[in-house]
Parts: structure tokens; C-alpha cells; sequence
């Protein structure tokens, strides 16, 4: 009997089959059971030796069946560790994400090259009342400015008469609000979006542009023409890149100049920083007395230049993207196309 059940246990393949020969030997019918109440029909001294050798089995059995259940549990553990097992050197599946949109990168590099140089980031809002976005920069009601700007103007509520609210149309009103924010000396430059009504090929309704101001006890022109050349030629990574001044004239500087960067035409593709064309790209000059005084600086003690520089017009150039309106149809082939998308 003995045998019979030690050999079997060692030989069950799960744990049903354990619990099975479990019952059919030590179970309230099993085989070793029945023997022990058969006890009670034998004579004392047969008792005294059979009683002993069948308690001792089913110790000996139910030890077994414990040590069996272990190491079939031990097995199992065993196999899902082999089978569940997780290759972490295998590669990732990948999945689309997403990336920086030109503009964005444009704009970051930007306000590292000219982070090197000192200036700092300051920022607007989108909606700008009428003293920041004209009054302040020495645009009174009425002055032909006004119109070529192509304003958007916010609605007022009826009867409130004072003047719109506008979708900015230029970032110079960062200019009065870091004045008022910081005082003299300062040195920022603004990125952000401004708005005008107009579309084609080169004009959205909606762009970019970085606002750039420096003011001091003696900063010059020449400190504007400096700083600009050393931008361009980090940004084209074009040594010795050169720029034009043509004067021009805007209300909020005197004198002022518009400035543009050497370029030229080979094969229909355009060539910055080479040949004898020019390619205009930003608005600048001394900052107008009026506009100083109007952001809280003696204009006596400090003076100041300041520019307005198209952000995704140096970011067409530098990429060589030929359609503005494609930048903001977040068409993700023309992204990749351009190297940006996922
Ligand atoms: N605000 C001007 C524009 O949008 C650009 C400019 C900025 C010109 C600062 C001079 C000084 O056209």
C-alpha cells in the first residue's frame, strides 16, 4: 500500500491529480482510512502493532502530497517565468509623435542668438487696447499709419464709446510694457503673434514677428547695425553676412531705416548671404522720444534703438519654403516634406 501511493505521488503531473490520490488514500473513504477503522475489529496486540505502522503511513503520506503540492507549485512559477518572459533589449514599437513646427524652432533660435547678446524675452497680449498697439508709439487717431496696419478691431459693447480693443498688429506695444515694466537700461526682445488683414502668397492673416529694443545712456545706430549683422550671420550661419540701411520712416523711431540682407538669385533658387541682390527683412531705428516718454523714460537721460523683424519671413528664407499660407495649414506632409513633421 505504501508503495503503491509513494510511487504514485512522485509520478502526478498536476495538482488535481495530487488532490485525487489525496482522497483515494487519506480521504474520509480512502484506502489507509478504511484500514484504520478497521483498528477497532482487531485484538488488542494485533491493534498495538497495526495502529502505529498506519498512523506513520498517513504521515507519511500526507508529507508526501505536501511536498509534491511545493514542487509542483515551484514548476508552474517556473514555466511562466520562461514563458512570460519580457525581452527589454527588443525595439520599442515606435509611435508617431509629434514635433516642433518651424515657426516655433525659428523662434527659439532667435531668442538664443540674441540671449547671447544680452536681451531677454518679453511678452504681450494678443488683444491690445489702442494707447499700447498706437497712441503710445506715437500714433494719434487719425495719422495714415493707422490704415496701413489693416487693423482687426475687437467689438464694443453698445454705447461704450472709448476706442476698440485690436488684435495687435505689430509687436512695438511690448515695447511701451517692458519700458513700464523694467525702466532704463533695458534690453528685450519680443516674439509673439500679431494679426492684419490681408492673405497671399507671402501675407497671412496672422503671423510672426520679434520685437527688439536696447536702451542706454549712449546706444547708437550703430549698436543696431552691429547687433543685427552679428544675428544674421549666427542665424544663416553665414560669416560675415552683410545688411543694408535704407532710411525709411516709421512714427515710433527717427531716423529709421528699413534693413535688408545680401542675397542673390542662382538657377531660380535663392542665395542668402551671397551675391549683390538685397532681400528686405525687418523695420528699425532710434527710438522716438515721444514713444520713451510714453513707456515711463526720460528720453533726455536715454536713448534706445529698436526693430520688428518678420519671424516666419527669415524662417521661408532660411528653409527655403516658398508659400507662407503652407506654415499654418498643418498639413503634416508639407511638414515632413520640410523636415519637420513626425
Ligand atoms: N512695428 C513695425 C512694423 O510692424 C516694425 C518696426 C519695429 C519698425 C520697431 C521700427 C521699430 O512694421
Amino acid at each position: 500500500l505504501r508503495q503503491k501511493y509513494i510511487d504514485a505521488i512522485a509520478n502526478v503531473a498536476d495538482e488535481a491529480a495530487l488532490e485525487d490520490l489525496r482522497v483515494a488514500a487519506v480521504g474520509k473513504k480512502g484506502e489507509v482510512s478504511l484500514k484504520m477503522r478497521e483498528l477497532g475489529k482487531m485484538t488488542p496486540e494485533e491493534r498495538q502493532v497495526a495502529g502505529p505502522k498506519l498512523n506513520a503511513l498517513k504521515d507519511e503520506i500526507n508529507s508526501a502530497i505536501a511536498a509534491k503540492k511545493a514542487a509542483l507549485a515551484d514548476a508552474a512559477l517556473d514555466d511562466r517565468l520562461r514563458s512570460e518572459w519580457l525581452d527589454v533589449t527588443l525595439p520599442a514599437h515606435s509611435r508617431p509623435h509629434g514635433t516642433i513646427h518651424p515657426v516655433s524652432q525659428v523662434t527659439e533660435e532667435v531668442a538664443a542668438i540674441f540671449a547671447d547678446m544680452g536681451f531677454k524675452v518679453a511678452e504681450g497680449p494678443q488683444i491690445e487696447n489702442d494707447w499700447y498697439n498706437f497712441d503710445a508709439l506715437n500714433i494719434p487717431p487719425h495719422h495714415p499709419a493707422r490704415q496701413e496696419f489693416d487693423t482687426f478691431y475687437m467689438n464694443r459693447a453698445k454705447g461704450d464709446d472709448r476706442p476698440p480693443h485690436v488684435l495687435r498688429t505689430h509687436t512695438s506695444p511690448v515695447q511701451i510694457r517692458a519700458m513700464e515694466k523694467t525702466g532704463a537700461p533695458i534690453r528685450v526682445i519680443a516674439p509673439g503673434r500679431v494679426y492684419r488683414s490681408d492673405y497671399d502668397q507671402t501675407h497671412t492673416p496672422m503671423f510672426h514677428q520679434v520685437e527688439g529694443m536696447a536702451i542706454g545712456k549712449d546706444i547708437s545706430m550703430a549698436n543696431l547695425k552691429w547687433v543685427l549683422e552679428e544675428f544674421f550671420a549666427a542665424f544663416f550661419e553665414i560669416d560675415g553676412i552683410k545688411t543694408r540701411f535704407r532710411a525709411s520712416h516709421f512714427p515710433f523711431t527717427e531716423p529709421s531705416a528699413e534693413v535688408d540682407i545680401q542675397c542673390s538669385w542662382v538657377d531660380g533658387q535663392l542665395r542668402i548671404g551671397e551675391g549683390d541682390g538685397w532681400m528686405e527683412v525687418l523695420g528699425s531705428g532710434m527710438m522716438h522720444p515721444k514713444v520713451l516718454q510714453a513707456g515711463g523714460i526720460d528720453p533726455d537721460k536715454w536713448q534706445g534703438f529698436a526693430f520688428g523683424m518678420g519671424i516666419d519671413r527669415i524662417a521661408m528664407l532660411k528653409y527655403g519654403i516658398p508659400d507662407l499660407r503652407a506654415f499654418f495649414d498643418s498639413d503634416l506632409r508639407w511638414l515632413r516634406h520640410y523636415g519637420f513633421g513626425a
